[in-house]
This record gives structure tokens, sequence and C-alpha cells, in this order.
């Protein structure tokens, strides 16, 4: 039978992806470099399991020799990234992962023509970054092929996990980004608000650093993105001074401290049960045309391990496009409406 590996499968959103595919009947193997944590996850849903370090490559390149692919989820991925897609590449095995980092998604485009070359996919955002909004800013593109510019938008994530606290927390005073003529360009946090209408809610979005400030541009070739989020005024405001105090929380024992600070795990099933996600985009073109488009779906965590595993699934099958890909890429700007409980909409 076809497998694959989530590597990281004891964090708290390989854990949700472990046992989401156990209940679709996958059977991946589960990999980390924490071997109590790795076995028992294993036992309780009776898989297969390997442990080891991302430094111990004989032991890596083992685990993907007898798998199609890897998932990876063992973040900050920009700490990660590196060893896993060379030891992919090494063994011509395709790399998907659940990043939202730009220099993530930036490193891993440059190694298109080496993954070309080895036969295999590279898919970095696999999860709720970017695998909607990326959906959203395709249609978009097909609805208007002259397109220039390019805003997406989201909310809705409520409560957030331990490894998406400890790679903000990571990220912070390092300024927001935009794409301006097909060059990522940096700006200051929180460089621009407006308001943005989801539909049933009314929002002022704040622009962040998002990761399809980098996929965007590949999936659409739109060289102008910005992608907004919603936050609550108190989160505003600390993103708004960290433009002045950066520097102080990117220094090693500020750094030290705020991770320390960061409890595990993440949101519960109740409250994960109980989350919904807006997007909303808008593209126009030089003459002033303009298409708008809405997209609901599930809670981001729960929306990133269906996403994970439908492309997962996707691969078993061997539906997969060499090279550097981002989701609505290969497999269409439709990909988002395969997940149950997602809708899209036009904005007349
Ligand atoms: N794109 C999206 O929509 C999306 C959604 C969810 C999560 N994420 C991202 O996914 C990552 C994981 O989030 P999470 O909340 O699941 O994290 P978590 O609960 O903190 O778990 C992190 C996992 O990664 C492993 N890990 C971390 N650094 C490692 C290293 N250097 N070598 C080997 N293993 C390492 C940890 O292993 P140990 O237990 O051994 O430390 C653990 O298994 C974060 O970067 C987060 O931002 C993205």
């Amino acid at each position: 039978m076809k497998t694959f590996l989530i590597y990281g499968a004891n964090g708290y959103t390989g854990e949700l992806i472990t046992r989401f595919a156990a209940e679709q009947n996958l059977k991946p193997v589960l990999a980390g470099r924490n071997a109590g944590k790795i076995e028992a996850l294993a036992r309780q849903h009776d898989l297969d399991f390997r442990v080891f370090s991302l430094e111990e490559t004989g032991k890596l390149d083992a685990a993907l020799e007898e798998t199609e692919f890897v998932l990876h989820c063992a973040g900050p991925f920009s700490l990660t990234s590196k060893l896993m897609v060379e030891a992919c590449l090494r063994n011509q095995r395709h790399y998907l992962d659940i990043t939202g980092e730009i220099t993530v998604f930036e490193t891993l485009a440059r190694l298109d023509a080496k993954a070309k070359d080895a036969g295999i996919m590279i898919m970095p955002g696999v999860g709720f970054d970017v695998v909607p909004s990326d959906c959203l800013a395709k249609y978009l593109k097909g609805k208007l092929p002259s397109a220039t510019d390019l805003s997406l938008a989201f909310y809705g994530m409520g409560k957030i996990s331990h490894g998406t606290q400890a790679t903000m927390t990571m990220n912070v005073g390092r300024g927001g980004a935009v794409r301006r003529n097909g060059e990522i360009t940096p700006v200051p946090a929180a460089y621009k608000t407006r308001e943005i209408d989801f539909g049933e809610v009314q929002k002022t979005g704040v622009t962040i650093p998002w990761g399809d400030v980098s996929t965007a541009f590949y999936s659409t070739g739109i060289p102008n993105i910005e992608v907004y989020t919603v936050l609550p005024r108190a989160n505003l405001k600390m993103l708004k001074l960290s433009r002045y105090l950066g520097w102080l929380l990117a220094t090693k024992p500020v750094q030290s401290y705020l991770q320390k600070q960061i409890p595990a795990g993440g949101p519960s099933d109740e409250e994960r049960a109980k989350g919904k996600t807006y997007l909303w985009g808008d593209a126009s073109d030089e003459s002033g045309n303009k298409v708008e488009a809405r997209l609901q779906t599930v809670e981001g965590y729960t929306l990133t391990a269906l996403t994970a595993l439908r492309i997962a699934g996707k691969i078993l099958d061997g539906n997969f496009c060499a090279g550097f890909q981002t989701p609505a890429k290969c497999y269409g700007a439709d990909l988002i409406l395969e997940i149950e409980g997602t809708s899209r909409e036009d904005v007349k």
C-alpha cells in the first residue's frame, strides 16, 4: 500500500492531521524526534512510526525511501525545511509542508528546477495558509486575466496553536511585507488598514506578511499583492508598537523569554467545531476593471488538516505537478470547494 510520512506528528497540528488521516483510513508513517510521544501516538492509531531528528540523515533517508512523500509538520519551517527538502531531492520524494512563512516559500521556490529534475513536487503551504486564499487569488485572476493588483483578507482563525504562536513570535519585529511590481517589498508592521466586507461581517483589516505575498504571485502572476487580517484592537496596538520596539523583541534574551511563555496545544475539538473562517479578495487592472469574491470555510486548524490530507490523497493517486508548486497552481481554484463546509460567492 502506498503511504506517506508525517514528520512532526506529535505537534498540535501534526497530531490533528494524524487523527483525521486515521479516520479517513489512511496509513501514514508517523515520525518525529520525541520517541515517547511518537510511539504513543502511533500505538493509539495503530500506525507505523520512526524516531529521528532531522540531522540523522541516514534515518531520514530510510524513512523517505519507504514512503511516497513527506507531509512536514515540524515548524517553524524556517528552522526545519532546509534539511527536509534536501532529503526529498536526494531521495526523489515529494515535499509538502504547512508553512506560512514568506522566506520559506521563497527559498523553496528557488528549488523549482532541481525539483523538476528530480521529478518531484515541492508544495509548501498546504494548510489554512495558503490553500483557501491561494484558491481565491487564482479564481479572481481567472475572472480578470488582466489584473495587476490583488488584495486578499481573512478573518476568524480563533485560538491559535503553540507552533503558530512560536513562529509569529520569532518573526515579530521583522515588520510587514507586500508585493510591488513583482518584488517582495518590506513595509512597516500594520502598514495599511481598510474596511472589509466579509458578507456576514464587516471588519477593519490590517496588512500582514502572510504567505500569499509570496505564493499568489506564482499562482497568478499578479505583480502587486497585499494581504489583510482582522486583529483585536489591543493586538493591533502591539503590532504598531513593534515598529519601534521590534529590535528589542528580536533580541535573543527577549525571544527566549517570550517563547517560554507560549502554552502548548491549540484549540480544543469544541472550539474548532464552533470556528468559522471568512476570506475576501479583489483584483483590479490598469483600465479600472475590478472583480471581488468571498469564501467561507471551516475553522483554520480543521481546514489545515482537511486540505493537507486532500492534497496527500491526490499525490497517492499519482496526481501531482513536478517542480515548485502552490496549491491552486497545481490543483486549480476549485480545490478549496472540495472541502465540505466551504462556499464561494462573487460580490456584484
Ligand atoms: N499554514 C497554516 O495554516 C498552519 C496551520 C497550523 C500550523 N502551522 C505551522 O505549523 C507549525 C507547527 O505548528 P503546531 O502548532 O503544530 O506546533 P507545535 O505544537 O509546537 O509542534 C511542533 C512540532 O514540530 C516539531 N519540531 C519543532 N522544531 C523541530 C526541529 N528542529 N526538529 C524536529 N522537530 C521539530 C516538534 O517536535 P518536539 O515535540 O520534539 O519539539 C513538534 O512535533 C508552526 O510553524 C505553525 O506556524 C501552519
